[in-house]
């Protein structure tokens, strides 16, 4: 058995039967046949998991680093990252390199494998914008398959890494397309915000400053996972439709709300705060203080802790405002 407590920012003490590691795709490749009727899962930093209970199975992690530039024209830069690299990073690297458009989602934790799967998002940015293409190995037949950003049927916080193909295909190197040309997006609410306090012009604002700022915004709301262990926001933003938008907005006028594809999201942070949960803890397993859409490990709670008030809490909203809300985070039982 092998402890995964090193292997997800929630901190779930969960075990393994096995923990496998490669740094190359032919490695990769060659290991596959041992997984043969066994259970297995991916993961990368771990920072969108939950372990609800041990994996009786074998946990694989990539090693395959590496960013290589393959392409240049006049105005975007194309580089091809191993799905083991740190995200924030590759996000790093770009923006002393001058390749722009990821500035937004600065600090997010995870890897670039994880990136592509779960299509993060921040600040009015989500990263299959400047997704190219992924490559990933078939697991079954350890054939490589390449997927254009098109045939990835990316959708807020979802891939078809995350639904159709669901554990049968394994990145290995995202192709990001980056410009050459700083047009940062400045659109978000609290980035507006914050450059009107710090007297900051949008017209002089280089790529650096915006890193920080985001780094610093992320650093006031969100719990570093080296501290308090969760998984970001752990609940995804509900998008209803107008008829719902109008009942709510009859007895909470002041909600806030943002016309979206297909609807207008609610922050599922405003209910839940509504719900008199920020702050609350059950058992080990609490609703961050500073963010209500952040579940946190209070010190050695188990993943069923963490279920436990995420079916607390869902259960509130929902008495509360007759919308569901549903778990970011992937449940592994
Ligand atoms: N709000 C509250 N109470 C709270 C939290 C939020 O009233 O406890 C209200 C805020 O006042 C604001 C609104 O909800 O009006 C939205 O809050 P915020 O800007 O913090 O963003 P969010 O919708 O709660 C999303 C992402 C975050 C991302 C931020 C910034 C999801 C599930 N989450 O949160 O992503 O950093 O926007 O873009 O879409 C993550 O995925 O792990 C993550 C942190």
């Amino acid at each position: 058995m092998y402890s995964l407590l090193h292997h997800n920012t929630f901190g779930i003490d969960a075990q393994c039967a096995e923990f496998v590691e490669y740094d190359s795709v032919e490695k990769l490749q060659t290991l596959l046949p041992s997984l043969q009727g066994k259970r297995w899962l991916q993961i990368g930093g771990g920072s969108n998991l939950l372990f609800v209970k041990d994996f009786d199975g074998v946990v694989l992690h990539s090693r395959i680093v590496g960013c290589d530039e393959v392409h240049r024209d006049t105005h975007n830069v194309w580089l091809r990252v191993g799905a083991g690299v740190v995200w924030d990073e590759f996000v790093a690297y770009c923006v002393e390199h001058g390749f722009y458009g990821l500035e937004n989602l600065s600090l997010i934790p995870g890897e670039v494998g994880a990136s592509a799967v779960q299509n993060i998002g921040a600040y009015g940015v989500e990263a299959c914008q400047y997704i190219e293409k992924v490559e990933a190995i078939d697991v079954a037949t350890g054939v490589l398959r390449t997927f254009d950003n098109q045939s990835c049927q990316y959708a807020y916080r979802s891939s078809i890494f995350k639904h159709a193909l669901r554990g049968q295909y394994i990145i290995t190197y995202v192709t990001y397309r980056l410009s050459l040309k700083f047009s940062p997006d400045l659109d978000y609410a609290a980035i507006r915000r914050e450059l009107e306090q710090r007297g900051m012009n949008p017209a002089t604002l280089t790529a650096q400053n915006l890193r920080n700022m985001i780094i610093q915004i992320r650093q006031s709301k969100l719990p570093d996972p080296k501290e308090l262990g969760s998984a970001g926001s752990f609940f995804m933003n509900p998008v209803v439709d107008n008829e719902c938008l109008q009942r709510l907005l009859k007895s909470y006028p002041n909600m806030p709300h943002y016309n979206v594809e297909g609807g207008v999201k609610i922050p599922a942070g405003w209910l839940i705060d509504q719900c008199g949960w920020k702050g609350q803890k059950m058992g080990q397993a609490g609703v961050y203080s500073k963010q209500a859409l952040v579940l946190v490990n209070l010190g050695g709670a188990t993943g069923q802790d963490i279920v436990n008030l995420s079916n607390a809490v869902r259960k509130d909203v929902y008495d509360k405002f007759a919308i569901r809300i549903y778990p970011e985070a992937n449940f592994i039982e």
